[in-house]
């Protein structure tokens, strides 16, 4: 069964993955981020892709989602790891520790949603009362126990436009909402995933605490620190979680 992990900020290249070969992949939605690495990972065959293109070019509100999960749904994908950085809100959620979000509220405008525009006989509303692949999620959250890494076990994704990060008082509205996490792009990553039955889960890796919570200012430094040890801890899941998949 097909494995990818879509990197985030902070993982646009995957420290361990053999690289076999590179592919460029044209799909009916366009250019994905960049081609798509297969290569061997923990002796595992995988496909990774950096979401916001190897440079790290591409902001959240211009990656090409659709183009991204369909051109790895075309190479056969059917399980997908996202890694993702967020902002953390609920008081587990500190800086360099990971989360397996369980749900998401998408805050999200204008990006191009999904997979049914055109055939409109085919008009699918999907289930996404649970967003993410439950099955997946435990054992995201298990390869996390095994590698020994502070995880949050669940918790609420707020998915926003960006790239700016949000105003002190629109925190205070997530975390009213129900909001434990926050980032640019849980969505429409999640709902592609499942509209092209792709089993899909994110690990997110929090890197700053979000706006106004903890300090008067959120830095670029702070959240480079952190997302550096945030992501070691990451690779450290993803060697007990894809030898499992
Ligand atoms: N807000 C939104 N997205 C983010 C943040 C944040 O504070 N940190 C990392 N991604």
């Amino acid at each position: 069964m097909g494995v990818a992990i879509i990197g985030g900020t902070g993982l646009t290249s995957l420290k361990g993955l053999e690289i076999q070969r590179r592919e460029v992949v044209h799909t009916p939605y366009g250019e994905p981020s960049g081609p798509v690495t297969h290569g061997l990972f923990h002796g595992r065959e995988i496909i990774f892709l950096a979401r916001h293109g190897y440079g790290h070019t591409i902001p959240p509100h211009r990656v090409n989602y659709r183009a991204n999960l369909w051109a790895l749904r075309h190479l056969g994908v059917e399980r997908l790891v996202a890694v993702a950085a967020v902002g953390g809100i609920s008081e587990s959620m500190a800086p360099s520790v990971l989360a397996v979000p369980d749900q998401i509220i998408d805050y999200t405008w204008g990006r191009e949603h999904t997979l049914f525009t055109d055939d409109l006989t085919h008009v699918t509303h999907i289930d996404f009362t649970e967003p993410y692949d439950a099955k997946l999620r435990q054992l995201m959250v298990d390869a996390g126990k095994a590698a020994e890494v502070p995880l949050v076990e669940q918790g609420t994704y707020a998915a926003t436009q960006g790239p700016r990060l949000e105003t002190a008082a629109e925190i205070r509205r997530l975390k009213h909402d129900g909001c434990d996490m926050v980032g640019m792009t849980g969505m429409p990553e999640a709902a592609l995933a499942r509209e092209l039955e792709l089993a899909y889960a994110s690990c997110a890796v929090v890197a700053n605490w979000a706006a106004g919570l903890h300090s008067a200012a959120i830095t670029m430094e702070d959240i480079d620190r952190n997302l550096r040890l945030g992501m070691d801890r990451v690779r450290g899941l993803l060697g007990e979680l894809i030898p499992n998949l």
